[in-house]
């Protein structure tokens, strides 16, 4: 399908940032009655990463941001705009990205968030492209970046053990549209029927967990944790994603045999191997973080993309797959030709 614009949008520096601390299964299983088996067994998380007490998710995303910047050999001087999505914003407002923006030593060009939950990279990256499409930025850097483990009761086994924190970002540039790859296009959607299935309600419970165990337990009256049910979340976000990986290939007119990379969002193992049977993709197409790091929302995937490409797997020329299922509910997938060499 052609765009008709002079310009098409190439992903041109990528990074990761997740932070030090890390939270074992095993570690994990000594606060809530649950255990590594059973983890492994229905998530495949091994662990996750939690970010300190005194870091924000605006760090977290500056770091991704800065190891993206340097990939690109650019500096935040060549950066027209910044978004960052996340459903974990530092602050009610100003947005995070402002906050980025700051931290990075930039100045006067816009900065904004975008909240997709665990879709927002994937939105952000078709908003992206349909920005650069329209010739309104040549670069803009896009950030993922969540602190999940502010939003969770770490009471509840039910949702405590499925998410972690950390950030990824690219940096994508213009060129001409009949520059070869880039961004093929997007498909999005939202069904706000099922918007009570898995949410957090206003308010932060400002918790963070520490060095002892104990320390996970929330602080303030009238906290907002992440509410779940997570069998019916685990029944939809199955169908559609085979649904939406089968619409993007009919709309860009590409087979399922030409798809070299699955990067999708990283919440469960299970649901990964059932969008890679339905693409009849082999596994080791399949990029798989969620062991490392559990669902970090809109950091997974460009966490995703940032693994394999520091192992040096992708190539000019290969297709990549992006897609991701979230709360609202919202999903969707992007199709990308690798130009970056
Ligand atoms: N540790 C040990 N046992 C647990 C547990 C835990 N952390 N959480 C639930 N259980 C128990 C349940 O209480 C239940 O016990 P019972 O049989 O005695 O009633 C049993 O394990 C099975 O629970 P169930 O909810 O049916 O398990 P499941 O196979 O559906 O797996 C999820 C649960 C949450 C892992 C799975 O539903 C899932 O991944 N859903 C999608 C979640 C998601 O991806 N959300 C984000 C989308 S972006």
């Amino acid at each position: 399908m052609s765009s008709g614009s002079p310009f098409s949008s190439h992903i041109v520096g990528v990074g990761g940032y997740l932070p030090e601390r890390i939270l074992s299964n095993d570690e994990l299983s000594t606060m809530v009655e649950t255990s590594d088996e059973w983890i492994r067994e229905r998530t495949g998380i091994r662990q996750r990463h939690i970010i300190a007490k005194d870091q924000h998710t605006s760090d977290l995303a500056t770091e991704a941001a800065k190891q993206a910047l340097d990939d690109a050999g650019l500096t935040i001087d060549d950066i027209d705009a910044i978004i960052v999505a996340t459903t974990t914003p530092d602050l009610i407002f100003p947005s995070t990205a402002s906050i980025v923006q700051y931290k990075l030593g930039g100045k006067d060009f816009p900065a904004w968030d975008i909240q997709a939950v665990c879709s927002g990279f994937v939105y952000g990256l078709a908003q992206v492209d349909g920005m650069i499409r329209g010739g309104m930025f040549e670069r803009i850097l896009l950030i993922g970046a969540e602190s999940m483990s502010r939003i969770l009761d770490w009471q509840d086994r039910l949702t405590c053990v499925l998410f972690g924190d950390g950030a990824g970002a690219v940096v994508l540039e213009a060129r001409a549209s009949d520059a070869p790859n880039g961004v093929i296009g997007s498909v999005l959607h939202c069904d706000g029927s099922y918007r009570h299935l898995l949410m957090a309600q206003h308010s932060y419970s400002g918790s963070v967990p520490g060095e002892d165990p104990t320390d996970f337990q929330l602080d303030s009256a009238g906290v907002a944790a992440i509410e779940m049910k997570g069998n019916e979340v685990f029944r939809v976000a199955v169908t559609k994603l085979g649904e939406v990986v089968g619409e993007a290939l009919e709309r860009y007119g590409v087979e399922q045999s030409e798809i070299d990379w699955l990067v999708p969002h990283q919440a469960n193992i299970r649901i990964l191997k059932a969008t890679a049977k339905k693409l009849k993709m082999n596994q080791n197409q399949m990029v798989v973080t969620v062991n490392h790091h559990a669902n970090t929302s809109a950091a997974s995937v460009p966490l995703a993309l940032n693994h394999i490409y520091r192992e040096g797997k992708l190539k000019q020329g290969q297709l990549l797959l992006l897609e991701a299922f979230a709360s609202g509910f919202a999903w969707g997938a992007n199709l990308v030709r690798w130009s970056k060499g």
